[in-house]
């Protein structure tokens, strides 16, 4: 997911160097947005370096990229923390006065805001006030803790550790506690020790899925068959080559499986255990594998996406595809052409029990649009 950071000038500004940590290990893309202000609790180096992005918190440099506006919609999350009461006013005001607070107001992503400050800070009026305002409009506070706080003094105020930020933060995602195994990338099944019968699937369509899904809260486990796209960040994965493999990997519970993987239908009877000679004919004898969704809904408590591969498109597809879903006794089936092989993008038949509805886009998208109607069903 992208996170936009926002740091305030506040004393536990120093903390949010290891919130970057936390959500870079958890496989976020995070740009950190510090004010002036808080450049005086924590530096720019330490924020660069950390974030592994430059800073640059000047409105009026690099104009033609109207950067407040690009870091706003970039963001799939806005995390402010610390927040100062200042910043808090200056939202609830709707006062753009730098870049932080532009870009947050040029963007439609969740806001979340972890306030710090002194106790009497916090609980006058004015700072209450503003953070019911903010409320209102679906901004997610988060209580501040109670402890020590810039001197001797203590009370609540404090900002809370940053692991607990990053729970509350991303606590409001749909998939948050949810198991989602999904497989992807192309079966191979040996010949001999070299050769094997394969097929065009990239993994594209799986690892777009995966990261949809990990940015949706889900815990991921992604099965990649003969992947050669780079693996996102965040997902534990397994790495398979044949059909058996995969089915002995896919020996594990789920809360969604995604069977995005082209399995081969086919296997041969008895490889050769060694490089076989050219020069005369060959006549492989090639035997059924199993289906490896179908037997895994029989045995799982689980929501379940299929994949079906056809030549054929528009109502053909939908006819191929409906008969898979009950065949295979799925909760879904994504019927997607030969056409994907390959590419970014897809045009896709996407199957319930209650009907069919097309869409087309990139793999990405296609991937968060697929999740947002397989939720409601896991809930
Ligand atoms: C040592 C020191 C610590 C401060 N700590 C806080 C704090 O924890 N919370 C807060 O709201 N303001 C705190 N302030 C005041 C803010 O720095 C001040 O309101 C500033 O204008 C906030 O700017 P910003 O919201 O643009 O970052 C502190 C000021 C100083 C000098």
């Amino acid at each position: 997911m992208r996170i936009l950071l926002g740091i305030t000038g506040g004393i536990a500004a120093y903390k949010a160097a290891n919130l970057i940590r936390l959500l870079k290990e958890a496989g976020h893309d995070v740009t950190v947005l510090p004010t002036k202000n808080a450049l005086n609790f924590i530096g720019e180096t330490t924020l660069e370096a950390l974030s592994g992005k430059n800073i640059d918190l000047d409105m009026y440099h690099d104009v033609a990229d109207v950067r407040h506006v690009e870091l706003g919609q970039q963001a799939d999350l806005i995390l402010v923390a610390p927040a100062t009461a200042s910043f808090l006013a200056r939202l609830a005001g709707g006062v753009a006065d730098d870049l932080l607070l532009n870009a947050i107001l040029a963007s439609r992503a969740p806001i979340v805001v972890a306030p710090a400050m002194h106790t009497e800070m916090w609980q006058n009026s004015a700072t209450q006030d503003n953070v019911s305002t903010l409320q209102a409009r679906g901004i997610r506070v988060m209580e501040p803790a109670v402890g020590r706080l810039t001197g001797s003094d203590s009370g609540p105020g404090r900002m809370p550790e940053p692991e607990e930020i990053v729970e509350f933060a991303l606590s409001g995602l749909p998939l948050q506690g949810k198991r989602v195994l999904i497989t992807a990338g192309g079966t191979r099944e040996p010949i001999d020790t070299v050769r094997f019968i394969g097929n065009a699937s990239t993994g594209r369509m799986g690892i777009e899925l995966a990261k949809a899904a990990r940015d949706l809260g889900a815990t991921v486990t992604l099965i990649a068959a003969n992947v050669e796209t780079a693996i996102p960040a965040g997902v534990e994965t397994i790495r398979v080559s044949s059909v058996d493999e995969l089915e002995l990997a896919m020996d594990r519970d789920c809360d969604l499986i995604v069977m995005a993987a082209a399995v081969s239908d086919f296997k041969v009877a008895k490889p050769s255990t060694e490089k076989l000679k050219r020069g005369h004919a060959l006549t492989l004898e090639l035997t059924p594998t199993k289906d490896l969704i179908a037997g895994y809904v029989a045995n799982h408590k689980v929501v379940s996406v299929a994949f079906a591969l056809s030549d054929s498109n528009g109502e053909k597809l939908v006819e191929i595809a409906t008969q898979k879903l009950w065949d295979k006794g799925v909760d879904f089936i994504v019927g997607n052409s030969v056409i994907a092989l390959g590419s970014d993008s897809n045009a896709i038949e996407f199957i319930s029990r209650d009907g069919s509805e097309s869409a087309t886009g990139s793999k990405a998208e296609l991937s968060r649009w697929i999740l947002e109607r397989v939720i409601p069903k896991l809930s």
